[in-house]
């Protein structure tokens, strides 16, 4: 079976133009793009975090698998990247872009909690897990990806990624799934309160 996806969003080709213009390499893989979209389909009306926007790829994936009733919120540190993605996607009213640390968003929201949620940066990963997997939905899902070993890795990353899965493991909260597919995803669904 090939399973390169077979349907992309409309906005995929020019994102993909612009992050080749401004050398960023770290927009989500294809196939997780294409697992980004059917999380989202399976959630009418839902509620929706990826944390690290980049250039907007991953952003437009789950726009592409969202219904009208749904709504995903973005945070990015830098501006600079972001404002691609706002400048491609920002007129879709099922998405609000927010600059800045997500860390510090992550602790200082205290808005609803999401039935979906992309950690796709440090922050909701690597560091704030607990806050991050708090807003999770019971039976809500939370995503990341890039955890198989990759050139380029910090020489201490692999020991960090062992960590995240033994804990995300751990959780009596969360039933995970490992799958070695794409760069390496962690797929969590919370099963209590
Ligand atoms: C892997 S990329 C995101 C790719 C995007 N989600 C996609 O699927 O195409 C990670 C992004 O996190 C951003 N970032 C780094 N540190 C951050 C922080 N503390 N808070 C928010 N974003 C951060 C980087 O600027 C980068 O754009």
């Amino acid at each position: 079976m090939d399973d390169t996806p077979q349907r992309f969003p409309d906005a995929l080709p020019p994102l993909r133009s612009a992050a080749l213009e401004a050398g960023f390499t770290m927009s989500c893989d294809e196939r997780t793009g294409s697992l980004l979209a059917v999380l989202a389909a399976a959630r009418p009306g839902g509620r929706i975090l990826e944390l690290g926007t980049g250039i907007g790829e991953g952003t437009a994936w789950l726009l592409s698998g969202m219904d009208q009733g749904s709504h995903l919120i973005s945070v990015e540190l830098d501006s600079a990247v972001q404002a691609v993605a706002r400048a491609q996607l920002g007129s879709d009213p099922r998405v609000t872009f927010v600059t800045g640390d997500g860390g510090d968003w992550l602790e200082a929201y205290d808005g609803e909690p999401f039935d979906l949620v992309f950690a796709d940066t440090w922050p909701g990963k690597f560091t704030h897990l607990d806050r991050a997997l708090s807003l999770v939905t019971r039976g809500g899902t939370y995503l990341i990806d890039d955890l198989l070993p990759q050139s380029g890795w910090p020489e201490d990353h692999h020991d960090s990624v062992s960590q995240l899965l033994a804990d995300l493991d751990a959780r009596q909260d969360f039933h995970s799934v490992r799958l070695t597919w794409s760069t390496g995803l962690l797929m969590a669904v919370r099963t209590k309160s």
